[in-house]
């Protein structure tokens, strides 16, 4: 029999992080979290914004004054799109296009204000159980991720964040408390949004201020090495919490292809793979560092302090599926003057065969597909695409519509691969595609790069009715949702 695609457990959906959509900054007895003070410097345009990476704060100067700052003006992820205020309306939307399964994060610092509370903030637990309640109302399964880069800014200035060992007691307080009273609720969980991306971002990966450290390498893997053990931790305590629940390791998934056949670049292909996206699913995927990272932490001078024990809990905190973020491709290549493009987190090299987004991420659909196999190939566990889509300039009309082929035409591209990737054999559980409502985009922290099949009424200042419009991709998604991916 000829194999057809998407059985009828597959689960389409979409996602968000609260950090880029909720707002409600300092609402419910919320602490201040690190993507609180990451700013937008108005003397900068989006362009030069994203260019730069630099709206983290990058010296001890910057932190603290991000930090005793008040306001929301320049700081768009203390506004969102008021998610936290309007979620019933929104998901009333996503429920009328049919969406099955709905990605959000969790705020720790909603949950414990400053990270190290003895006891948990009431208010904003019970949002977590009404936004959640909300879900399941439509009968949308629900994937939480953890700490998607956002935890409570306390834990920077008071322990030094992810560098102190300490900070796996509070996560574990924090897991514990997530697992206890909202077990009931989440389908899926993620205690770690793209885990690898601290070596490309490290304040959001793991909250270090790059202009502070002596040995940022060092720091990075060290840090790292604590949030794995967060990850094996909270699958075993998932495990004896909330059985039946599925956790699950995540990344933002760099796929490469050597730039041309010479034997030099299908090494560094390899070898990129191996640093940029494999260490960090071989982890969690598998229980224990791979041997090929020795090499990179004797050249970089790295030293991992561990614990007695350590090992063996990475090697009993396996997760129970693997997913990853998938937007872009790029090359590897070590001939000098290669062209580069930007990309999620990072700067690649450009493949000549592929266009690029107007923030000039290579758009290659066939890249999900090659993604899907390899991934699968590698780990034999079930599959998430936690996210997936394309940020682009939209417009609304007078009669408050919003025209955007462009998004159909990607969705449409990569949905086609997926459906491939599946008959290949591989087991997909679901796809959350990103930005399923506009929201503060993460890299240039800006609303104009719009992934959304509803469209927010807001511009780069925070200015606008803030109301909700469909797109022509909204009829779209809702239509391939209703065939199963069979109406593309
Ligand atoms: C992923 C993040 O890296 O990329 C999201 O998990 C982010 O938070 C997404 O929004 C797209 O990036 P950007 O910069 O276009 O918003």
């Amino acid at each position: 029999m000829k194999p057809t695609g998407f059985n009828s457990e597959f689960l389409w959906g979409g996602a968000i992080a609260c950090s880029q959509a909720d707002g409600g900054f300092k609402e419910g007895g919320k602490g201040v979290s690190t993507q609180d003070l990451r700013y937008l410097d108005s003397k900068w345009t989006p362009e030069e914004i994203e260019e730069k990476h630099q709206n983290n704060p990058f010296s001890l100067d910057e932190f603290k004054a991000a930090l005793q700052e008040d306001s929301t003006e320049y700081y768009p992820l203390r506004r969102g799109i008021n998610f936290y205020n309007n979620y019933k309306e929104d998901l009333k939307l996503m429920a009328e296009m049919g969406l099955e399964i709905f990605r959000t994060s969790i705020s720790w610092s909603r949950i414990f204000p400053n990270g190290d509370d003895e006891s948990p903030n009431e208010e904003g637990i019970q949002f977590y159980i009404d936004l959640f309640s909300e879900c399941k109302k439509y009968n949308m399964k629900v994937l939480a991720t953890m700490i998607h880069y956002d935890i409570p800014v306390n834990l920077v200035v008071k322990y030094g964040g992810w560098k102190n060992r300490e900070i796996i007691k509070f996560f574990e307080r924090y897991v514990t408390v997530l697992y206890e009273r909202l077990g009931e609720y989440v389908d899926f969980w993620l205690p770690f949004n793209e885990i690898n991306a601290a070596k490309f971002s490290p304040w959001d990966g793991v909250c270090l201020i790059p202009g502070n450290e002596e040995h940022m390498d060092q720091e990075i893997f060290q840090c790292l090495h604590h949030q794995f053990l967060c990850s094996a931790k909270a699958v075993q305590i998932g495990h004896r919490m909330v059985p039946g629940k599925k956790i699950g390791a995540m990344i933002a998934r760099f796929t490469t292809y050597p730039a041309t056949c010479k034997p030099e670049d299908n090494m560094q292909a390899i070898l990129d793979d191996q640093y940029s996206n494999w260490l960090y699913l071989d982890v969690m995927a598998r229980g224990s560092y791979p041997k090929y990272i020795n090499r990179y932490f004797e050249e970089l001078n790295i030293k991992i302090a561990m614990d007695e024990g350590d090992l063996e809990v990475l090697q009993n905190g396996t997760v129970d599926f693997v997913s990853f973020s998938y937007y872009f491709s790029q090359v590897s290549t070590n001939i000098e003057g290669w062209e580069k493009t930007a990309g999620n987190l990072i700067i690649g090299k450009k493949n000549p065969y592929l266009e690029g987004s107007e923030w000039g991420w290579q758009i290659d659909s066939v890249g999900l597909r090659f993604t899907l196999n390899q991934v699968y190939d590698r780990y034999q566990l079930p599959i998430i695409i936690a996210e997936n889509g394309l940020g682009a300039y939209d417009t609304l009309t007078d009669s408050g519509e919003v025209h955007d082929p462009y998004r159909i035409d990607y969705l449409r591209k990569h949905i086609k691969e997926m459906k491939e990737a599946v008959i290949d054999g591989v087991e997909l559980l679901a796809y959350t595609m990103w930005g399923i409502i506009d929201i503060v985009s993460c890299g240039p922290l800006t609303m104009d790069k719009r992934y959304g099949t509803i469209y927010v009424d807001l511009d780069n200042g925070g200015n606008g009715s803030g109301k909700r419009f469909r797109k022509d991709s909204f009829y779209w998604y809702k239509k391939c949702i209703e065939s199963n991916g069979e109406d593309l």
